[in-house]
């Protein structure tokens, strides 16, 4: 007969978790944002307010922002018009569309992890499916399994209204359970749409204004799993360790509350200071352990929150100017995707160092660190240890 111990370690995978594949999806309806205070003051009747107009235009040509994509278009809007409030009962006409398009946008970005993985839907054990945008029962993690055909066994977590930081939590959590499930394959989508924040312009909501100006709508999927088969599967990045923080003296610089009109959302001014404050003690914790202290040395993958964030931490820590490149790049080209937004960047950081014949999928470097900001204030860290390109 096995003991106890014996059968926990035959549970257990060898190695670190690592990255298998990578896969992105957007909405087709692609938003330019030097046109978008025209289209949102015009689609949301509120021209008259010239002032904010002019405020929300500094917002978004500071916004770091090229284009984002979104599923609501102006025949969507036009059909809804508490959506284009700034505050009307909407949440049904919000959750109608986000209950059916989070996890089809999920599906496309999940469909291409799975073709980069090589491997059959049927080896996929685990799902961790990640929104801020609607809730349901049974949940998006559900539906992403039926549309996928995935088995009718596979172990599902559904993490619902985390936020911005959680493109890090799901890859805490996917490494802990690659790690402590030997042959674990997990599937892990983020599909964020912003259909359940959009809202018309308020003069006493500033902040509700910002978010209007950077989120944007996009799905990122990963397929997690520790001891790869080399012959048939392909690591990407090793996940090394995890942590969370809540931030001391931070509470209630950002939340946000389901309301009768949707997801309302509230941002301190101060969001910036606050992470670049604490965003040290944080990289300390994270790389004392492995005697690293040269942040330069190391390869970035930040949550794109805002310009304003990346711009105070790298100041803060001395950051030089291309540790943020493929950051601000994907900020550039989506907007802030929410939980999405870490794995757009790895996903871009992979490609770009095989297509500049940098020696490793980290720029070139062995180490990095992936950071995810959010409510609470909460950060995620993960470090990183990247693969060889050669
Ligand atoms: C919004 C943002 C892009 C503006 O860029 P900036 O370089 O800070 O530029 P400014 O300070 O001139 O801000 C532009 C306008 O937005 C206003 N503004 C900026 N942050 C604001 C906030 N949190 N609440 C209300 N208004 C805000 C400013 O007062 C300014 O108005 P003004 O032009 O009438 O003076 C930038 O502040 C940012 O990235 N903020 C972080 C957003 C954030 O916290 N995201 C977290 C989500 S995870």
């Amino acid at each position: 007969m096995q003991s106890v111990e014996e059968i926990r370690t035959a549970q257990r995978a060898k190695g670190p978790a690592t990255v298998l594949a990578i896969g992105t999806a957007n909405p087709s309806n692609c938003v330019y944002q030097a046109d978008y205070p025209d289209f949102y003051f015009r689609i949301t009747e509120s021209e008259h307010l010239t002032d904010l107009k002019r405020k929300f235009q500094r917002m978004c040509e500071k916004s770091g922002i090229k284009k984002r994509y979104m599923y609501l278009t102006e025949e969507i809007l036009k059909e809804n018009p508490n959506i284009r409030a700034y505050m009307a009962p909407s949440l049904d006409a919000r959750q109608d569309m986000v209950v059916v398009e989070v996890p089809k946008l999920g599906k496309e970005a999940a469909t291409k992890a799975i073709k980069e993985w090589g491997q059959p839907k049927s080896k996929i054990t685990h799902v961790v499916f990640c929104t801020t945008s609607g809730v349901d029962m049974p949940g998006a993690d559900y539906q992403l399994a039926k549309l996928l055909g995935l088995s009718p066994t596979v172990k599902r977590l559904m993490m619902y209204q985390q936020g911005c930081f959680a493109g890090g939590t799901v890859l805490r959590i996917a490494k802990d359970l690659a790690e402590n499930n030997a042959g674990a394959r997990v599937l892990v989508v983020c599909s964020e749409i912003t259909a359940v924040t959009f809202r018309g312009p308020s003069d006493a909501h500033l902040d509700s204004l910002v978010g209007q100006a950077l989120f944007g709508d996009g799905a990122a999927a990963v397929i997690v799993g520790a001891d790869p088969d080399t012959s048939i599967e392909r690591p990407i990045f090793q996940l090394v360790s995890a942590f969370q923080t809540i931030l001391p003296d931070s509470e209630g610089a950002i939340d946000g509350h389901v309301r009768e009109a949707g997801l309302t959302f509230h941002l301190l001014r101060d969001v910036p200071g606050i992470i670049s404050k604490n965003i040290e003690k944080s990289l300390v914790g994270a790389f004392k352990p492995i005697g690293i202290t040269d942040w330069n040395s190391l390869f970035w993958i930040v949550h794109p929150g805002g310009p304003a964030i990346l711009d105070q931490v790298e100041q803060k820590v001395a950051l030089k100017e291309e540790k943020m490149k493929t950051t601000r790049h994907v900020l550039s080209e989506y907007g802030n995707m929410s939980s999405a937004c870490v794995l757009f960047v790895m996903d871009e950081m992979r490609k770009k160092s095989l297509e500049e014949g940098k020696s490793t999928t980290g720029e070139g470097l062995d180490w990095g660190v992936l950071f995810g900001f959010g409510p609470g204030l909460t950060i995620e860290t993960v470090v990183l240890h990247s693969v060889s390109t050669i």
